[in-house]
């Protein structure tokens, strides 16, 4: 049912410090912030041959990164996402194993306008999983 890792997000703790790094001592191409107030983040894409690296950076007053950037104040990462072909489909077929869909289980338009769901660590090794619909 998935298919391609759509991107691997970290959370950072100081975004200029991320983009410096990866663009100066990794060569990588290193996109512009964008503020995605909806969602309480600070974005930066970082483009390589095969996948994405999203920054997360806590914008706004009740930022969903705060809390993990507290738990692990050196950045980490945070989740990752994977391409699905139907979100509705993924969706009702996980719900069906017994897996948890986090919110009231409607996608919701992601960073990229496309339609994301998240699903709980627990049911997932312990990492927070996005499915977009690609
Ligand atoms: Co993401």
């Amino acid at each position: 049912m998935i298919g391609r890792l759509n991107h691997v997000a970290i959370a950072v703790p100081d975004l200029d410090a991320a983009c410096a790094q990866y663009r100066e001592a990794l060569g990588a191409s290193v996109g512009a912030p964008q503020d995605e107030p909806d969602h309480g983040v600070t974005v930066v894409f970082v483009d390589l041959p095969n996948t994405k690296i999203e920054f997360l950076y806590p914008l706004g007053e009740n930022s969903p990164i705060a809390g993990f950037l507290e738990k692990n104040p050196a950045g980490g990462i945070h989740h990752i996402c994977y391409e699905v072909d139907d979100i509705l489909a993924a969706r009702d077929r996980l719900t069906e194993s017994g897996a948890r869909v986090l919110g009231d289980g409607e996608p919701k338009i992601g960073a990229h306008g496309k339609p994301v769901l998240f699903l709980h660590p627990k049911d997932f090794a312990g990492t927070l999983v996005e499915l977009e619909q690609a």
